[in-house]
């Protein structure tokens, strides 16, 4: 209030001593004309009159001026009242034109976020209807089929069966991944610290994919054997999560009779590093940098039946970051690939 008390003086006084000055010098004129200059008498006029247009000034500013600046801040300030409840409610100009630039700038950064936001939608929107056309229509496909009169043969029944039931578990597996991301996007990723063993969480892990791995023939192994427990903290569920997708793709994108191997290494300040390394068909450098982009995937086709949604990668890395952690990929085309990532140990 100080301020704008200040500043509002300011403008009275100017304005005052204008109409003073002007007024003086032309009594002075006057008088001088009719031969009659009065010193007592100019002094007398002088403050008077520039007491009488400060006041009248002050007055009027701040009854009409500042009268509709306020109802302009206030309604501004309505439009955005996070923002401008907190401060007291001024009647000072310079303010209320800093406040107005800050609501216009904060108003276009809001709706470039908006435009952002609503590009992203869009381009999900489209990425999630075009992962569920394809097992849609295989599973419609073989049903038609089997309604066709294939299921009279016993046969074909069973197969066209199963392949509609590996084209539901594909879509629901998508549907997961999808929920999965939605959720670790929309920011509520709720991390559920706790102090777990690291060895434990990756042999869970093997068990879980070892049906998976042998039916090509793929070995899922530790670099050496860790017969201790190594202690980390984190989200225990989630790094399981992290740990079964990158193992999955080292099956996925394995060859047959390859090896998957894992390894637990420390690093300085109380970290470890968990690599998960293949030696299966690579990735051309041209595609590393886009990996972990949702629904990026290096065949597009997608008639490869070990295509996954795309989402893989996208939601370890949205997981290893909420921890504040690293994950950094190496892959050589045609050698194998590996994945590692940080984690916090636990001393
Ligand atoms: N271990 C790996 N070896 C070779 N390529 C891989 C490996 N892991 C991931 N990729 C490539 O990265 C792409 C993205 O992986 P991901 O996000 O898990 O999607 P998805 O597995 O569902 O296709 C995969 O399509 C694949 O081309
Ligand atoms: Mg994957």
């Amino acid at each position: 209030m100080a301020i704008s008390f200040k500043k509002t003086y300011k403008f009275a006084v100017k304005s005052a001593f204008y109409i003073t000055f002007f007024s003086m010098v032309f009594l002075t004129l006057l008088l001088y004309y009719f031969n009659q200059v009065n010193y007592v008498l100019i002094t007398v006029f002088t403050i008077s009159i520039y007491l009488f247009s400060f006041f009248v000034v002050q007055y009027r500013v701040e009854r009409f001026i500042y009268r509709r600046v306020k109802k302009i801040y206030d309604d501004v300030s309505l439009l955005d009242s996070t923002t401008f409840r907190s401060q007291p409610i001024t009647t000072d100009m310079a303010t209320l034109t800093k406040e107005v630039k800050k609501f216009a700038t904060d108003k276009k950064l809001e709706i470039e976020t908006l435009k952002v936001r609503e590009e992203y939608r869009r381009e999900f929107l489209g990425n999630v209807s075009h992962e569920l056309k394809t097992p849609l229509f295989t599973v419609q496909g073989y049903i038609s089929t089997l309604l066709d009169g294939a299921a009279n043969d016993k046969v074909l029944r069973k197969k066209y069966l199963e392949r509609a039931e590996k084209g539901v578990e594909r879509l629901i597996y998508i549907v997961k991944d999808l929920d999965m991301i939605t959720k670790l996007e929309t920011g509520d990723l709720n991390l559920d610290y706790s102090i777990f063993d690291i060895v434990e969480t990756i042999k869970n892990v093997f068990d879980l994919l070892e049906m998976r791995a042998s039916k090509k023939k793929i070995t899922l192994t530790f670099d050496t054997n860790y017969s201790k427990p190594i202690y980390v903290r984190a989200d225990q569920e989630k790094i399981q999560q992290v740990v079964t997708n990158l193992v999955m793709n080292s099956i996925k994108y394995g060859k047959e009779g390859g090896t998957t191997e894992v390894s637990i290494e420390n690093l300085i300040n109380n970290k470890v590093i968990i690599r998960i390394t293949d030696n299966g068909e690579g990735i051309q450098k041209q595609h590393i940098p886009r990996l972990f982009e949702r629904f990026y995937r290096v065949d597009k086709s997608g008639a490869r039946s070990e295509g996954g949604s795309g989402l893989g990668l996208a939601i370890v890395k949205h997981i290893i970051e909420g921890h504040n952690e690293k994950i950094y990929v190496e892959s050589q085309f045609g050698v194998g690939s590996e994945f590692s990532f940080t984690l916090e140990k636990q001393k």
